[in-house]
């Protein structure tokens, strides 16, 4: 047994998921002593059940999607099936491989880890299995679950992305509930493993959360693909028979697939930990915090529990925030707004900043435009169809960059600097972009912008 004085430090962090395990490291770096308590695997949703394991899986279909359509490019391939055992190998095994990885840091880091389920009883002592753990400071960091609907049992054939990941067989038919991040990622990989997939979506357009044009080309891009969109359907209910499950639409239209996947959002786990009994002030079970910090003194709160984009990166940066800020270092704020934003599905999503609409109601007079990638050489040769649209405030600088497309994600970390350096299109411009690149793209976005198009209609 461990005596009192050993189980004090200077952060107690409960939860060993993107922004406990950064704000663990962070810490131990700093010279901070820490307990990192984590009831499940180091790393959390992103690293076992979400980011990492789906992006293999999404990598698979990109895969499949560029053998059955060599011919496209004068290669002769054949595709014959999708060998979902072996896909799931490979995911492991990327996982796998990151987790050893992380393992071996918060080893090397000098903290010290608890395995075990986690209570906050005190606003500065965290019990595990009976160890009671002190800590000059509490970090809540305890993430989120994949949610469901009331009535709608998970189980069977009707599941979540946590089971959706070991999936044995491709499901001939898939209908897709909740056309947000997730919905569209799941979708868009199951129609590449060879299911005839249908999204239902209560609000009228897919990824409600990004600027409407990019809803508008990505439903465009996914109906070419033969994913059939069911915007403005609410769902009503669904039943299971042997071989399929049966979803009644509210007006009582009925659909039928092999697989029903919940995508519905995210919520937070945070009940039963204590947190309300210490003074920890939440709204619907997210803990309020300004700035990662509670209504209680000395307890801070990361990552997906706190209402905000629920965002691994996200995670790690608050979680590297509140180590510094109690080391007295006095960090910068994050800025929300210019954490940037991907979807992995094909064609992918990449955004930062505000869409148009909230760019209007925040400054009042903005201009925007699109550049089509028809005049972006490397994506023509990519084969992919989309845009980059800008939105500067009038004169001002940008303040939204909006982008799909095949591989677009990789151009986010241009746009957020655009953004986070509040860059007037006219700088951009002045910045020559290597070519033939999809990256150029970006560069001649703000060319048409700053008034002075080269590869673009007007
Ligand atoms: P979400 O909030 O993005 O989307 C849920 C969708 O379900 C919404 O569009 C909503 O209107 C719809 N919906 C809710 N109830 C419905 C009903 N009764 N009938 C029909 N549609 C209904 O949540 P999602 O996709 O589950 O993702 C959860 C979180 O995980 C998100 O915050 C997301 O940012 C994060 N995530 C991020 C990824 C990324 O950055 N690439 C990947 C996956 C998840």
């Amino acid at each position: 047994m461990a005596d009192q004085q050993q189980d004090t430090y200077d952060i107690v962090i409960l939860g060993g998921g993107s922004g406990g395990y950064a704000c663990a490291l962070r810490a131990a770096e700093l010279g901070l002593s820490v307990a990192l308590v984590e009831r499940s695997k180091l790393g959390g949703t992103c690293l076992h059940l979400g980011c990492i394991p789906t992006k293999a899986l999404l990598h698979a279909a990109e895969v499949a999607d560029t053998a059955r359509e060599s011919a496209q490019f004068g290669v002769r391939a054949t595709f014959e099936s999708i060998d979902l055992p072996a896909v799931h190998a490979y995911k492991d095994g990327v996982v796998n491989r990151l987790y050893k990885g992380l393992q071996g840091l918060v080893k090397a880091a000098g903290l010290t880890y608890v395995e075990g389920t986690g209570r906050v009883v005190a606003p500065d002592t965290v019990e595990v299995d009976g160890r009671r753990l002190t800590g000059r400071n509490l970090v809540l960091a305890t993430g989120s679950y994949a949610k469901s609907l009331p009535g709608l049992d998970i189980g069977g054939r009707i599941m979540t992305s946590e089971q959706a990941l070991r999936l044995e067989e491709v499901p001939a038919r898939t209908i897709v509930l909740g056309g947000g991040v997730i919905g569209v990622e799941l979708a868009s990989a199951l129609r590449s493993f060879g299911s005839e997939v249908t999204i239902v979506e209560a609000l009228p357009r897919l990824v409600a959360a990004e600027d409407p044009a990019i809803s508008k080309q990505l439903e465009r891009s996914f109906r070419k693909r033969k994913i059939a969109v069911r915007p403005g359907a609410r769902f009503e209910s669904a039943a299971q028979e042997d071989a399929q499950v049966t979803v009644t639409l509210e007006g009582g239209e009925q659909l039928q697939a092999e697989l029903l996947l919940v995508a519905v959002g995210r919520g937070p786990v945070t009940e039963g930990l204590g947190y309300e009994e210490i003074g920890v002030a939440t709204d619907r079970g997210y803990v309020l915090a300004e700035d990662c910090r509670t209504s209680v003194p000395g307890v801070w709160a990361v990552g997906d529990i706190v209402p905000g984009l629920q965002l691994a990166h996200r995670g790690f940066a608050q979680g590297i925030y509140v180590a510094e800020a109690i080391a007295g270092l006095e960090p910068a704020r994050i800025d929300e707004r210019g954490i940037p934003r991907v979807t992995y599905c094909d064609p992918e999503i990449a955004s930062v900043g505000y869409t148009e609409e909230q760019a209007e109601e925040a400054f009042g007079e903005v201009e925007s435009s699109e550049y089509n990638l028809g005049g972006n050489g490397k994506s023509q040769i990519l084969g992919t169809q989309g845009f980059v649209k800008l939105v500067r405030r009038k004169d001002g600088p940008v303040v939204g960059l909006h982008m799909i497309g095949a591989r677009m994600g990789e151009q986010v970390g241009e746009a957020q600097l655009i953004y986070g350096w509040e860059a007037l299109p006219e700088d951009v411009a002045s910045l020559v972009h290597a070519h033939p690149t999809q990256n150029e793209a970006l560069g001649e976005a703000h060319l048409a912008l700053a008034g002075k198009p080269l590869h673009a209609h007007s």
